[in-house]
């Protein structure tokens, strides 16, 4: 195996990096997009999945990953560059390795048993002279102490000594049309200084810009402090929509007026809750590392009760509205338009739109849902009928739609003109009708 990783050979005048063959480990949101860009990057590149059917789709040529398309993936195969596996063999010829596997929570507390699989598999292949990046949310500490202290168990090798190793969190925001991979400067934290060097010459291959942190702590807080921000502004203008209603403010109006401002101020906007992989999840990672010293983190506290609130919030408007027409939630004929939990995907892990349902189902609702970008919206176990369209006939005998997601897909002029009443949900159709009505 090479010794050396992605330092730059002498050729004449010109610096040509060295070879590389990477390794991706976890091929779903995050790993898909690096492994392809790696691999458009001129790395050999090996994406590595314990999900033998997720690798038999990707090796059939398709996306099972809805923001990276077939196209772009057959682009990426056409290097020649660019396989599939999900045996943990074919890790072996790799001089790095990324791990872009799941972090989510158990029972409320960070599960790192997918990040220590991924670990354990690395170490059974690395090498010294290797470079391994962890790309995955956690808290801060965990590249340092979980990820060197197996490595170090498994492999004998000492991080920054034999081998490089650093934080690199993923910042990709999928559905984003105007900042991908490339554009999105990487942060990189290396145990050492040459860690982070050999991170850097690495991440320089596949993005415009790297910003280089003093240690992977700084990095992995880097990133929990990006999401908690946006889970803390985000609370705070669900909290204020509920107030404004009571005082009959137009809080968006409010919110574009103050965004107007040229410093100082960034708008976010309410909304029914907050969904995903990382805003509900990653604040939670930062708060149990500071339970850990005794200490409580209660802005993130104080802003998961807030938004965990909203869909609970919503059904009440949904009842106040339908009640000012003299219909009980139970019974009436609703339609959730998007359930995804953000507008231009189809994701909808943590989607607010479930605990909507689920409040509406036990309310006694007839629920439906219509979502361009996903195929079925099953909760508890039971498949909700889907409404393909936003047109007259499919609208008819529906007595309220909530605006849930705002694709730009939708066909707001059908929804305003044939659904009776509309609860938007994100401020998507401000003014549009007096059948309209905001949070
Ligand atoms: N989705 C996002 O928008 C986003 C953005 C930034 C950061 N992140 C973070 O990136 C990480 C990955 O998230 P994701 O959204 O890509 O997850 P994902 O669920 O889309 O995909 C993860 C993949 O990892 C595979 N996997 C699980 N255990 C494995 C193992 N031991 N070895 C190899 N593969 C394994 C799974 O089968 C799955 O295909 C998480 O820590 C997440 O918080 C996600």
């Amino acid at each position: 195996m090479t010794a050396v990783v992605g330092t730059a050979v002498q050729v004449g005048k010109s610096a040509v990096p060295a070879p590389v063959r990477a390794a991706v480990l976890g091929l779903g949101y995050v790993g898909l997009p690096v492994a392809l860009a790696a691999a458009e990057a001129g790395v050999d590149v090996v994406g590595f999945d314990v999900d033998a059917g997720r690798v038999a789709v990707l090796e059939m040529g398709r996306s099972p990953v809805d923001t990276v398309t077939d196209e772009s993936l057959g682009r990426a195969h056409a290097t020649g560059l660019l396989s599939f596996t999900s045996d943990p063999d074919d890790l072996a010829a790799a001089t790095t390795y990324v791990i872009c596997v799941p972090t989510p929570l158990l029972d409320k507390l960070p599960d790192l048993s997918m990040v220590t699989s991924a670990v354990e598999f690395v170490a059974r292949s690395l090498s010294p002279g290797d470079l391994v990046s962890l790309e995955s949310t956690t808290y801060p500490g965990t590249t340092e102490g979980l990820v060197a202290d197996l490595i170090e168990q498994i492999s004998s090798l000492v991080a920054g000594r034999d081998y490089h190793l650093v934080f690199s969190p993923e910042r990709i925001d999928p559905g984003n049309p105007e900042f991908g991979l490339r554009n999105t400067p990487k942060i990189v934290g290396g145990v050492t200084r040459e860690c982070t060097a050999a991170g850097t010459a690495f991440y320089r291959r596949l993005v415009d810009r790297v910003v280089p942190v003093s240690s992977p702590r700084e990095a992995e807080t880097a990133k929990l402090l990006e999401n908690t921000f946006r889970h803390v502004n985000i609370a705070l203008v669900n909290e204020m929509a509920v107030l404004c209603r009571e005082l009959g403010i137009d809080l968006h109006e409010a919110i574009d007026a103050a965004a107007t401002k040229p410093f100082g101020f960034m708008p976010f906007y309410p909304g029914p809750g907050v969904g995903g992989h990382c805003i509900p999840i990653d604040p939670a990672y930062f708060s149990w590392r500071v339970r850990q010293l005794g200490s409580s983190f209660r802005f993130v506290e104080l802003a998961t009760e807030i938004n965990d609130r909203m869909p609970s919030y919503v059904t009440s408007r949904i009842a106040e509205m339908l009640n000012a027409v003299r219909k009980p939630l139970n019974g009436a004929s609703i339609v959730l338009v998007g359930v995804a939990y953000k507008r231009g995907i189809g994701d909808l892990r943590q989607s607010p739109a479930f605990s909507v349902a689920r409040r509406l189902i036990r309310s006694g609702a007839e629920l439906s849902w219509h979502d361009p970008y996903v195929s079925e919206f099953v909760v508890d176990g039971l498949p909700l009928p889907e409404v393909k369209s936003l047109g007259r006939d499919t609208l008819s005998g529906v007595d309220l739609a909530v605006l849930h997601t705002d694709h730009s897909c939708l066909d707001l002029d059908g929804l305003v003109r044939n659904a009776p009443l509309v609860l938007d949900t994100r401020g998507a159709l401000n003014g549009r009708s007096p059948s309209v009505e905001g949070l």
